[in-house]
């Protein structure tokens, strides 16, 4: 049996802001914008539609938006979705003035949500899962790249990767997969931080087999991994061609952008401490500056990461909501956005394509984070004039209606 195709939908007198050409925002004032099956068929001002492309090819379901904002559908580059438990405590604890790192040097930390993910079994996990992927995607996302890390051996971690599979497969979402073996050391490894990387390396090809990973990631930092075992993964993914991507430079300056950008990483994520050579680095290999305005936030970090030097030197900036249980509980792409903008001074229209364009360059996806004829149906209608006011106001989700592929919720 054929699935379900998609309806043809005919959306008119929008205010486009597709990210597409050299416009800015890629603007179109009153927009129409036609869906076949999947793709986009057609977009443009709603006065050149063409009559040929209307006839034939079907039902036509056609909506009059009269002059509300769409947007392609958010993306959010860089999440662990999948884990169980939670750091309340932890951060009771880190208001008493005990820092993050203190908290994971004495066992606690990422190791806690180890043990509290470990102990749940595979529906349990799905279920917090899913519920989380559900209140990003009432925000309009329609793509989801989530990591595993909170597994730390091969079981575990190869049960995180499938949940967050089978998100992609049984909600309107599209989802990504990022294996982080190593992201922290698991204690049964304690003292044996290189017999662990052997461990993760050893993992990864039947990840791979079984179909489990798009890409690898590693948390090179004093409480992750040395730049030496970083790059141990990262040759260990690229004997497997597969892509990577680092938690690079935020809590000190390792050298690891640069490192990365040596692999022609898709991403660099965090960046506090980035340097001006690890700017180059990304800049000469193309690698997207993932900035996570939540983590920085809710550290109380004082390190701003460079924006204007990145800016300065053309690396795209991504924004995400890096949700995890300990640096960033934060279930709100939108929130982001305005983060982005307060804390780090981006413009309104960086932020966007921070979590459009720029987003799927990060995941190394070109037919999403736009809207242009040919690309994937996923984008959102929001009850507002332009998309600088979902930058201004905070707390607030002017979600009219999410298309994914083409489907509406
Ligand atoms: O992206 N920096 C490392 N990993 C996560 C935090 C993980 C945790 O604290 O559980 C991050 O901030
Ligand atoms: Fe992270």
């Amino acid at each position: 049996m054929n699935p379900p195709r998609a309806p043809r939908s005919l959306w008119r007198h929008a205010r486009i802001a597709s990210f597409d050409g050299d416009r800015p925002w890629g603007w179109l004032d009153d927009g129409a914008l036609l869906v076949e099956g999947d793709r986009i068929a057609w977009v443009g001002p709603d006065a050149a539609l063409p009559a040929e492309r209307l006839t034939g090819g079907g039902p036509l379901d056609e909506i009059d938006l009269g002059g509300a904002l769409l947007t392609p559908g958010l993306i959010d580059a860089h999440t662990h979705l999948v884990y169980a438990g939670d750091r309340a405590a932890e951060f009771e604890q880190r208001l008493q003035g005990a820092s993050y790192e203190q908290i994971a040097r004495a066992g606690g930390g990422i190791r806690s949500t180890v043990a509290a993910t470990r102990a749940a079994d595979d529906e349990a996990l799905f279920t917090l899962a899913a519920a989380r992927a559900r209140a990003l995607m009432a925000e309009g996302v329609t793509t989801i790249e989530v990591k595993s890390g909170y597994g730390l051996n091969e079981r575990d971690e190869a049960r995180c990767l499938a949940v967050a599979r089978r998100l992609g497969r049984e909600l309107p979402v599209a989802v990504r997969t990022t294996s982080l073996g190593a992201h922290a050391l698991p204690p049964e490894f304690e003292g044996r931080a290189d017999d662990y990387i052997a461990e993760v390396c050893r993992w990864l090809p039947g990840q791979q087999a079984a179909g489990l990973v798009d890409a690898v990631d590693a948390f090179c930092d004093t409480i992750g991994f040395t730049p030496a075992q970083t790059r141990r993964v990262f040759d260990a993914a690229r004997a497997l061609g597969l892509p990577v991507k680092l938690h690079a430079e935020q809590l000190s300056d390792q050298g690891g952008a640069a490192l990365a950008a040596g692999y022609r990483a898709l991403s660099c994520d965090h960046l506090e401490h980035l340097s001006p050579a690890g700017i180059a680095a990304m800049q000469a290999a193309g690698t997207v500056a993932m900035l996570l305005p939540g983590a920085y936030y809710f550290l109380r970090d004082t390190t701003l990461p460079p924006v204007a030097a990145l800016r300065a030197a053309g690396v795209p900036m991504a924004l995400a909501s890096d949700h995890n249980p300990g640096s960033s509980p934060c279930l709100s792409l939108l929130l982001m956005l305005n983060m982005g903008c307060t804390i780090f001074r981006l413009t309104p229209e960086e932020a966007w394509r921070g979590v459009t364009v720029h987003a799927a360059r990060a995941l190394g996806l070109g037919d999403r984070g736009r809207i242009a004829a040919g690309l994937r149906a996923d984008f959102v209608v929001w009850d507002a004039g332009h998309p600088r006011e979902l930058c201004y106001r905070f707390g607030h989700n002017p979600l009219r209606r999410r298309l994914f592929g083409g489907m509406p919720d």
